[in-house]
This record gives structure tokens, sequence and C-alpha cells, in this order.
């Protein structure tokens, strides 16, 4: 099996290149990825010298349709995994046209190149890497199942839907082989540190302020990035044409309850008495901020035998110590572009 992975330098891409390789001896992958902001070779420097040999890196953007049909006269291709996509609600909701270019032309060109070159009987697949940003925000009780209407609400959110929407296009009108993800929050290794909880942390470390948007009683769904990838190896795998599956920890939270745990770890492990809540600043609320976020995961377990196999106690600790141990890697990520993001929007 070959196959072509998208953002294979960001924080899942990369969890997925190691899982995947490591799960399928035989298989080569190719890994695109135009290596934004939120991309980093780094990630992918702990390839054993045999993975190396079955892992192709190119840079290059999912917009680029020469670059993919380059790839496709080089390769002999089974199938494609797009996780490249802008990511960040907060950047979708400052600057949203990126978004638009990337999560929604960027999927069409990869499923119109993907089209051009289908073979049903080779077993050829397409699989959308999505979320459950998707179904909106619910009030106190549900959770989304894979009927939920869509119904986005962030810049980001909302192009995603729209990726989605193309990639059923594309199902419905040219009979192409396609699968959705939708997966709730990870955290795990190799997260860009502008998210909840690498951000909690490493601002930790460094006695900064833990902007905490509102009253921090948000609620998300926590997944630990190596059961997303797990799930996406099973739906690539068993997944049938045409569907969404959603995959979920099981584990809903308040955020301001993660920033106390992230704390609360980081000070025991650290024994920094200066590591306290008292670093916990309430900030405006992010505009347009869902509620609350809860997966029904029914569907892959039923299917696919598929549930969350590392708990939030595990992942958090795992993650924390992750971050510990690699704090070059957290400075030599947050430079340039990001820096002045970050300062322009939260520090003035
Ligand atoms: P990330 O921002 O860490 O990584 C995205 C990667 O895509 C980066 O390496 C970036 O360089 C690359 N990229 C961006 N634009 C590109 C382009 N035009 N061409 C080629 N490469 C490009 O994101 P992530 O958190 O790893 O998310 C991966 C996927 O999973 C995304 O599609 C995201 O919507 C989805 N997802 C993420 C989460 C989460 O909690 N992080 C949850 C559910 C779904
Ligand atoms: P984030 O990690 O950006 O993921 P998403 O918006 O895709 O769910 O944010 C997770 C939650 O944490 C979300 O409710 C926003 C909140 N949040 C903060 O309160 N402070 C922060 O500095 C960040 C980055 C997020």
């Amino acid at each position: 099996m070959t196959i072509l992975v998208t953002g294979v330098a960001g924080f899942i891409g990369s969890n997925f290149v190691y899982y995947y390789l490591n799960q399928h001896p035989d298989s080569e992958m190719i890994g695109l990825d135009s290596l934004t902001y939120a991309g980093n070779l780094d990630n992918l420097s702990n390839l054993t010298v045999e993975q190396k040999q079955r892992f192709h890196f190119i840079k290059g953007d999912i917009n680029d349709k020469v670059l993919l049909e380059k790839i496709y006269s080089q390769y002999d291709l089974d199938g494609i995994i797009n996780f490249a996509a802008e990511s960040h609600v907060d950047r979708s909701i400052h600057d949203p046209q990126i978004f638009l270019k990337t999560n929604i032309l960027g999927t069409q060109n990869l499923l119109h190149v993907f089209k051009e070159h289908y073979d049903e009987e080779k077993g050829h697949k397409f699989l959308q890497v999505s979320t459950d940003e998707v179904y909106g925000t619910l009030g106190p009780t549900g959770l989304f199942s894979e009927t939920t209407p869509l119904d986005p609400h962030s810049p980001y959110s909302a192009s995603k839907t729209s990726g989605d929407l193309i990639v059923k296009a594309y199902h419905d009108t040219y009979g192409l082989y396609t699968l959705t993800t939708r997966c709730s929050n990870n955290y795990g290794p190799y997260q860009f540190p502008e998210k909840l909880i690498p951000l909690m942390i490493n601002n930790a470390l460094h006695h900064k302020e833990l902007p905490v948007y509102g009253d921090g009683k948000q609620v998300r769904d926590w997944l630990y990035v190596s059961d997303h990838c797990r799930a996406i190896d099973q739906v690539f795998e068993c997944g049938l044409s045409g569907e969404v599956y959603n995959i979920g920890g099981n584990n809903e939270r308040e955020n301001i309850l993660i920033v106390q745990s992230v704390l609360k770890i980081l000070r025991e492990k650290t024994g920094d008495s200066a590591i306290n809540e008292g670093l916990i600043k309430h900030v405006k609320d992010r505009l347009g901020h869902d509620r609350r976020y809860g997966i029904d995961a029914s569907k892959i377990k039923k299917e696919m035998g598929w549930e969350p196999q590392v708990s939030f106690e595990q992942g958090i600790v795992l993650t924390i110590d992750w971050y510990l141990n690699h704090q070059e890697w957290t400075k030599s990520v947050i430079s340039g572009e990001y820096l002045d993001f970050y300062q322009k929007n939260y520090f003035q």
C-alpha cells in the first residue's frame, strides 16, 4: 500500500506518520506539507532508518495541482488522507481567508486530482480528517451524532464544514470512495503551543498569565492523539464509502478544570510553587465561542470496535512529560510569524 498523507509536519499528521509506519511495515507513505507556521519537519526526526526508507517527504501546497500530478506520476498511490488544514479557531477569527483557501479549495484540489487517477477496482480511497466543530454547539445535554445537522459558527469550522460537503459532493456526483472522520479536541506530543493545553503548559512553566476565555466553563471532549491516529487507520481500512465517522474521547471537561489539572501536575513535577492558580487570568471571551462539544462515537465503536485506550489522567501526564522534555522544541516553534500574531492578539 502506498498512500499520500497531507499535513504530516503538523500535530496530528506527524503523530499519524509514526503510528502508520509502525503499524504497516509493508506500506509506504508520501508526506506532503507546505510547512506553514504550524508545520515543523523536526516533528518527523524520530523515524527509524527503516521507516525513513518508506517515508518520502515533499514540501508543497495541497492547492498545487501541478505538484499533485507529479506525485501521481511518480508513485502508484492507493489513497489520500488529508490532514492539511489551517486549524486554529482564533486565527480564523482574525484572518479567515487562508482558512477558505486551504480547507475548502485545497480539499477540492486534492479531490479533483484523486478523481483524475481514481481506480475503483484497485480500491482507491480518500479520507478527509474533519472535526466535531462542524456540528456547532450543544446545550448542557445531548451529543453530536453523525446525523446532527451541520451548523458551524467560526470561520474555521465553516471552512471545515465546506470541505466535508465538497467531499460528499465528489462521492455523490462521481461515485468516489470517500470517508470523513469528525473528531473532538486532541492533545499530546507535537501540538503547536497556541492550543489550550500546550499553551497553558508553556505559559505556566514560564510563570506567564494563563488566558482563560470568558468564564472558562466551556466544555470540550478531549482525546489523546494516538487514539485518534488508530481510529483514522481503522476507518481508512474498514470504513464504508460515503460514510462519516465521529471519533470522541468520552471525556468532557470544562476548560477551567483542564487548566487547573495542568497547573497541579506541573507544580508537582517541577516542585515550583509559583506554578499556581494565581496565574489564571479570565480574559475577554472568544467571539462566537461554542459552549459545549460532546461526541457520540457509538458508530465507530459498533462497526470497528474502536474506543479510546488512553484515559485523560494518563494522557495529560504523558503530554506534560513530553513538553517538559521538549522545551527546546517549544522555543523553536514559537518564533517569527507566530510570535507576532500571539503578541498582537493576546498581549496588547
Ligand atoms: P496543525 O495546524 O498542527 O497542522 C496542520 C498541518 O497542515 C501543518 O503541518 C501545516 O504546515 C500543514 N498545512 C497547512 N496548510 C497547508 C497547505 N495549504 N498545503 C499543505 N500543507 C498545509 O493541525 P492539527 O491539529 O494537526 O490538525 C490536523 C487535522 O485534524 C486538521 O484537518 C484539523 O482540522 C483536524 N482536527 C484537529 C483537531 C485538533 O484537536 N487538533 C481535532 C479534530 C480535527
Ligand atoms: P483550542 O485549543 O483553541 O481548541 P478549539 O477552539 O478548536 O476547541 O481551545 C479549546 C478551548 O479552550 C476553547 O473553548 C477555547 C479555550 N481557550 C482558552 O480559554 N484560552 C486559550 O488561550 C485558548 C487557546 C483556548
